[in-house]
């Protein structure tokens, strides 16, 4: 399928590893001029050569934290004009007891996983509402809409992201600018490996990656019957940066395998 985005200017914030790096693939692929940020620089550096070398198209790295002032305008400054913006971050990790969840941990919180990315989509869509196009899409969790215990520091920011996008889609849609929302499940990523010991932590378990996964697989039933990879989310990321999906606003797409039971 054409995603007739090629040589549209496109954004990965979050595009070195995992479900951001696959989604920055299937863009390069569709032949976009693309900018992928991340806050370690070597990977990011690999990962743009990479991802150019493969595809035959230029990928710009932007060291920057998409949490911060600084990093936002690094971004900025890098690429002014983007028709595409993707968005990921990865949140502070999974939390212990709720009772030990302080004022600061929910400030870490809500800086990373809800000011960012509020603060990346209210710098471009002016620009996208001024040329008529423009396509965003965040790769948030599963955990916006379905809460768990041990990632208080993931879901209430993201709810309250797909809130503020479920509004401003709305309101910026008849410029031709749509806002929409990934939703994943259990992924085996780069991030999701390195989460792991603060999931042992967060639930006391034995420092033994068998038997820690085994708790995690008992607590996490998928009726797929796996993990995810990053591919099984990028190409629907990369859909809904096209032309193709312009009829669709506003929306909050869970890709999870079939984890959380809900009819809408
Ligand atoms: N994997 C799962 O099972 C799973 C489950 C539910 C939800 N999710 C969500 O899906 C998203 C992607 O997860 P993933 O597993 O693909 O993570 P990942 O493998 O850690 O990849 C995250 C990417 O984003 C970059 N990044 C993280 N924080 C950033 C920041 N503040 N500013 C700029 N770049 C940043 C990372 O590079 P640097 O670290 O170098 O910055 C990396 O390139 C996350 O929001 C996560 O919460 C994942």
């Amino acid at each position: 399928m054409d995603l007739q985005i090629k040589g549209k200017n496109a954004i990965m914030a979050g595009g070195s590893a995992g479900l951001g790096r696959a989604t920055a693939e299937r863009l390069a692929e569709a032949g976009v001029n693309l900018f992928i940020t991340a806050r370690r620089e070597e990977r990011l550096r690999k990962a743009a050569e990479e991802i150019s070398a493969k595809y035959n198209t230029t990928v710009t790295p932007v060291v920057a934290d998409s949490s911060t002032e600084d990093g936002r305008q690094a971004l900025f400054d890098a690429c002014p004009n983007p028709d595409i913006l993707s968005i990921t971050i990865k949140p502070p990790a999974p939390n212990g007891s709720f009772l030990k969840v302080t004022p600061e941990m929910w400030r870490d919180s809500v800086e990373t996983a809800l000011i960012g990315p509020v603060e990346i989509m209210r710098h471009y869509i002016p620009g996208m509402i001024d040329r008529g196009w423009g396509r965003i899409v965040n790769i948030a969790t599963f955990s916006a809409k379905n809460p768990m215990i041990w990632r208080l520091m993931s879901g209430p920011a993201r709810s309250a992201l797909i809130n503020y996008t479920a509004s401003v889609s709305r309101e910026i849609a008849r410029h031709g600018v749509t806002i929409n929302n990934l939703l994943p499940g259990i992924f085996r990523t780069e991030g999701m490996d390195e989460s792991f010991d603060a999931y042992v932590d967060a639930f006391g378990l034995e420092r033994d990656r068998e038997v820690a996964m085994t708790h995690f697989l008992e607590n996490n039933k998928i009726p797929a019957g796996f993990m995810g990879e990053s591919e099984d989310l990028a190409p629907m990321a990369a859909l809904l940066c096209s032309p193709l999906s312009r009829f669709i606003v506003g929306q909050n797409i869970v890709i999870d395998g079939g984890q959380h039971s809900s009819i809408f």
